[in-house]
């Protein structure tokens, strides 16, 4: 027998415990699941397959566990897995009445409201950037706002490995930054569109001008998480309310994964492996 019904937050690593940490702020009541795929992780230079294929299989492991409602806390399975498996996947499955949701168009809704310049710097894995998701959402909602992006494929692996305060990651941090502000001189808002970033923010605040504003996801993406649940209330009576967070992850390492997630969440993890083929 079930006996929570649990939000499920996933991400393919630690990533999405920037967003995960803001979520179990604003909305403590809840229980929760946190999933990293960590042994599959980047997932960010992953073809369209991978990527979809990677995260449908921790979806449905996550409705197993009992989550009515899945956040996709991850830019990359947002932009490369969300639609195929919201429109084709879910509705010809079991899992039919369960939702899940991503944090790019939460995010695109509001990030025109941060720049004067109406010049948005847009960060994120090589799949991000390649999908033009951002460009095409923050186009419907802000017309006015010209969107530049660039890739940082090697920030993940970076963070994922533990070197995200170390000075080697410097040179890294600086070579995408000056990348993308060669781009326009005008570019005043940041976006750090993939939830690995914030890991690395005091870096990247470092390396800029102090007018540009940094824009992390976390707290946008839980204004629109409770948003969400006050106007679907079907959802929201579904999930159990006992204040209780499990993390899973699919590294066996889950000393190493514990020692890295309580940092970044600011509370102990404990967590438990789970085996993915
Ligand atoms: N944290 C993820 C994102 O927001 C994915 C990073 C990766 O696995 O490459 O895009």
């Amino acid at each position: 027998m079930q006996v929570t019904k649990p939000i499920g937050v996933f991400d393919s690593g630690i990533g999405g415990l920037t967003v995960f940490r803001s979520i179990a702020e604003k909305l403590p009541g809840y229980d929760y699941l946190y999933f990293g795929d960590n042994t599959r992780a980047p997932y960010g230079n992953r073809s369209f397959k991978t990527i979809h294929q990677y995260t449908w299989e921790c979806v449905q492991w996550m409705f197993n566990q009992g989550c009515p409602l899945v956040i996709l806390a991850c830019n990359t399975a947002s932009a490369k897995a969300l639609r195929t498996i919201q429109q084709q996947d879910m509705p010809n499955s079991r899992y039919a009445d369960r939702r899940v949701l991503g944090v790019i168009r939460p995010t695109a809704e509001v990030i025109g409201n941060y720049t004067q310049t109406h010049e948005i710097g847009v960060l994120g894995t090589k799949g991000t950037v390649q999908s033009q998701s951002y460009a095409i959402e923050i186009n419907k909602f802000f017309p006015e706002v010209t969107v530049h992006q660039q890739a940082c494929p090697l920030w993940v692996p970076l963070i994922e490995n533990g070197e995200y305060d170390k000075p080697g990651s410097d040179y890294y941090v600086k070579q995408y930054l000056d990348q993308i502000m060669a781009q326009s001189a005008n570019i005043d808002t940041l976006l750090l569109a993939c939830t690995h970033y914030p890991l690395l923010q005091d870096k990247i605040k470092a390396y800029l001008p102090p007018h540009i504003n940094v824009v992390a996801q976390g707290d946008i993406v839980a204004d629109s998480l409770s948003d969400y649940l006050q106007r679907h209330t079907e959802i929201e009576q579904d999930l159990t309310k006992g204040g209780n967070r499990q993390f899973f992850t699919t590294t066996d390492d889950t000393a190493d994964f514990d020692q890295h997630a309580s940092l970044f969440f600011n509370a102990e993890v404990m967590s438990s492996y789970v085996a993915m083929k």
